[in-house]
C-alpha cells in the first residue's frame, strides 16, 4: 500500500498589489504516488514548483499560498490522514515531526540561532512526548546523535559554531528522533562542497536503509539523484512531466526536458561545451498554454502550443507527458 497518495494537486499563491491580483499556478494538477521503504527524488530548475510541493505535503502551507483542488492522502502504519481533514493542531501534535518531519532549504531555520542545539531536541521532544527524566532524555539525545555518526558534543553547540555540514547533519538527526514515515529533504546538500555534500546524502542513505521509512529528496542537482534516489520525478513549471526509476530516468529519458537536464551534467574528460536550453521557465503567473514547455523545446510541435499533454504510462514504472509518445496526435486517455 502507498504511503502517500496526491491526487490531480492544485496550489496556488494569490497575490495583490495594487489593487491588481495575481494568480501563480505554482503546482497544477500534480499526481503521484509514495511508497513505504523508497528514496524518491524530485528534479527541475529552480521555481519550478518543488518546495512549494513539498509545503502541501508536509501540511506546511500559509497564505498566500492556497489549495485549489485536488487531494493529498497518507497511510500511516497506525492511521489513514486526508491532508484536507487535519486540523492544525492535530498537525503539530501528532503528524509533524513523528510521522512527516521536514530538512527545510537553508535548514537553519530550524536551530534557534541563540541556543545551545540540545535546547532544540529539548523543545521538540517535549511538545511531543513530554520529558518526564531530563537525564534519560540526555542520553536517548546522546545515543540517537552517536548513531548518526556526530560527535556528541555538538549538542551543547550553538549552531554558529559548527560547519554547515555539521549544522545539515544536525537537522538530519532532529529530522529523525521519532522515527517518522516520512522524511521530507529541500535541497539539504546544495549550500554544501562536494565532499561534504557526499558525507550529507550517505548519511541520510544509511538512515532509509536502516529505519526503511520513504525519504522524499528535492534538489535541482540530477547527479546528486543518480547516487541516492529509487526513483525520480522531473518537474517543469509547476507540472510534473516524466517519472521513473532512477537508471530508466537516466538511461531511457523520453521527455525532451529530461534530456536536457540529464545532458547538462558535466562527465569526467568531456571538454566539449554543454549546449544549454535557451530561456528560462516561464513566469507561473502567466503560463503558456499547452505543453508548459514548448517554448523552449527543441522537439515542439503545433499541437503542443495549445494542448496539455496527458501523463503516459510507458511501463516499468515509467510515466512522461509529451505530446512526442503519441507522435502528436491526440492521446484517447485524456
Ligand atoms: N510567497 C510567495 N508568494 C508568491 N509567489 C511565490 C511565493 N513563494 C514562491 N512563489 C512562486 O512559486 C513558484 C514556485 O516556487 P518554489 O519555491 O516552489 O520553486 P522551487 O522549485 O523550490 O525553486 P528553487 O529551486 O529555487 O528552490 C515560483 O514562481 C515562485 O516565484
Ligand atoms: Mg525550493
Amino acid at each position: 500500500m502507498s504511503l502517500l497518495k496526491v491526487d490531480g494537486l492544485r496550489a496556488y499563491y494569490k497575490t495583490e498589489m495594487y489593487g491588481i491580483s495575481r494568480m501563480v499556478r505554482a503546482i497544477d494538477d500534480v499526481s503521484l504516488e509514495l511508497q513505504p521503504n523508497e528514496i524518491y527524488g524530485v528534479a527541475g530548475e529552480s521555481s519550478c514548483g518543488k518546495t512549494t510541493l513539498i509545503k502541501v505535503l508536509s501540511g506546511t502551507i500559509k497564505p498566500p499560498l492556497k489549495i485549489q483542488g485536488g487531494s493529498v492522502k497518507y497511510q500511516f502504519k497506525s492511521s489513514g490522514v486526508d491532508m484536507a481533514d487535519v486540523s492544525h493542531e492535530e498537525m503539530q501534535r501528532n503528524i509533524r515531526w513523528k510521522e512527516i518531519s521536514y530538512v527545510m532549504q537553508g535548514s537553519m531555520s530550524v536551530l534557534n540561532p541563540v541556543r545551545r542545539v540540545v535546547k532544540t531536541f529539548e523543545d521538540i521532544i517535549s511538545t511531543h512526548e513530554g520529558i518526564p527524566n531530563h537525564r534519560e532524555f540526555l542520553e536517548r539525545t546522546r545515543e540517537h546523535v552517536k548513531k548518526l555518526g556526530l560527535p556528541p558534543d555538538v549538542l551543547n553547540s550553538f549552531p554558529h559554531e559548527l560547519s554547515g555540514g555539521m549544522r545539515q547533519r544536525v537537522a538530519i538527526a532532529l529530522a529523525t528522533v521519532f522515527q517518522p514515515s516520512l522524511i521530507i529533504a529541500d535541497e539539504p546538500t546544495t549550500a554544501l562542497d562536494v565532499v561534504v555534500q557526499r558525507g550529507v546524502l550517505q548519511l541520510l542513505k544509511e538512515i532509509q536503509g536502516q529505519s526503511k521509512n520513504t525519504v522524499l529528496l528535492v534538489t535541482h542537482d540530477m547527479a546528486v539523484h543518480a547516487n541516492v534516489a529509487d526513483r525520480v520525478a522531473i518537474m517543469y513549471a509547476g507540472r510534473l512531466v516524466e517519472e521513473a526509476p532512477t537508471e530508466i530516468i537516466f538511461q531511457r529519458p523520453s521527455h525532451p526536458y529530461t534530456r536536457h537536464l540529464i545532458n547538462s551534467l558535466p562527465v569526467i574528460g568531456d571538454k566539449s561545451s554543454k549546449s544549454g536550453l535557451e530561456g528560462t521557465p516561464p513566469n507561473l503567473a502567466n503560463p503558456p498554454d499547452g505543453c508548459r514547455f514548448h517554448p523552449r523545446c527543441p522537439k515542439a510541435m503545433e499541437i503542443c502550443k495549445t494542448e496539455v499533454p496527458v501523463m503516459q504510462d510507458l511501463g516499468n514504472g515509467h510515466r512522461s507527458a509529451c505530446h512526442l509518445i503519441t507522435g502528436g496526435k491526440e492521446s484517447s486517455n485524456g
